[in-house]
């Protein structure tokens, strides 16, 4: 990686702002948080930019940048201002036994209805290569740095859950093999698909519905006061993983997409009914056990990220039922050949 992802352009004062102290550093007067919309372009994008050197270099932002305290104080007005909207959208978990209803979250999870709404069903039952290419550009914000956000887990966990959930994040990275890394055959999923594989490459055409669904797993993730919600954010994903994945292989080989494509979901099928069960039983069953009192966190993190899914393949599939690209700009025509199952 040369030079880091290139820096997308502002949406509105906040994300404006952010991108200020991250070119220059030093206080800007920020513009006021709670009086933008928490889930609105601006905000969202702001937020993103705010987490994002955790992560990665950003083209022309000084790696020292993830610490500087004007960038961690206009960041903290609008973690504030998301997580309370989550926390009123989000339906309150239904109270059920000691649990907080955990149980109840993770067995709605569990169901996978043969004809559901969503993007992966709409991309296994009719889906071209425009619509896979947009999703790929979409989840390409999360899944290049796949697992990254959830491992800020572990120094919170103690014991069982800790084991376990290392367990999970070893298969996430590779299993001790650098290709084997999900980060690593989501890029050639990318390339097969003729997208641009470079981190970060797509961010600037990313709507707010897409950019709040990493979001969440950065405020989670970065808090340790909601572990609860990031253990049960990382059960999500673990959970729902294999039916989508089995759908987007359909999609693919429908497409006759090359080999490459399908190595990303085909790992996701096959490893994912694993990562299920560990997160289930040995990852929340045992934090639970040890915290009880993070039951409600554990259950709001499920729901709040299933909620963000939803809304993310809502807003999607409205813009593909108007003829409209679902990105803030289309992506350029499918190159030719993409489906000679070739490579
Ligand atoms: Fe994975
Ligand atoms: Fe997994």
């Amino acid at each position: 990686m040369t030079g880091g992802a290139p820096l997308p352009r502002e949406r509105g004062p906040l994300s404006a702002a952010v991108l200020e102290v991250l070119r220059g550093g030093g206080p800007v007067r920020g513009p006021d948080a709670a009086a933008a919309d928490p889930f609105g372009d601006d905000l969202q994008l702001a937020l993103y930019l705010a987490y994002e050197p955790h992560y990665r270099d950003l083209a022309g932002v000084a790696a020292e940048r993830e610490w500087d305290p004007a960038l961690l104080g206009l960041r903290r007005p609008m973690e504030e201002a998301f997580l309370a909207a989550l926390r009123a959208a989000v339906p309150a978990a239904r109270a059920e036994g000691a649990d907080g209803g955990v149980a109840a979250a993770v067995e709605e999870l569990l169901v996978d209805p043969v004809d559901g709404e969503g993007v992966s069903y709409r991309l296994a039952a009719d889906g071209d290569w425009r619509g896979v290419r947009e999703y790929l550009a979409h989840r390409s914000l999360y899944q290049l740095k796949e697992s990254d956000p959830q491992v800020w887990l572990i120094p919170r966990l103690e014991g069982q859950a800790k084991a376990s959930l290392v367990a999970v994040a070893y298969d996430e990275f590779g299993g001790g093999r650098g290709e084997r890394v999900h980060a690593r055959l989501f890029a050639e999923l990318m390339e097969g698909a003729g997208l641009d594989s470079s981190y970060g490459r797509y961010v600037d055409v990313a709507p707010a519905a897409t950019l709040a669904t990493v979001n969440v797993m950065s405020l989670f993730g970065l808090h340790r006061a909601l572990r609860g919600a990031a253990a049960g954010n990382f059960a999500v994903l673990e959970i729902t993983s294999p039916p989508g994945a089995r759908r987007m292989v359909k999609a693919l080989e429908r497409l006759g997409a090359q080999e490459r494509c399908l190595r990303f979901f085909e790992e996701h099928v096959e490893a994912d009914a694993v990562h299920e069960q560990v997160m289930r039983r040995d990852v929340l069953g045992d934090l639970l056990a040890r915290e009880p009192g993070l039951a409600a966190d554990v259950a709001f993190g499920i729901r709040a990220t299933v909620w963000l899914d939803e809304r993310w393949d809502a807003a999607v599939l409205t813009a593909w039922d108007a003829g409209r690209s679902s990105l803030r700009e289309p992506l350029p025509e499918p190159p030719a050949g993409l489906g000679d199952r070739a490579g």
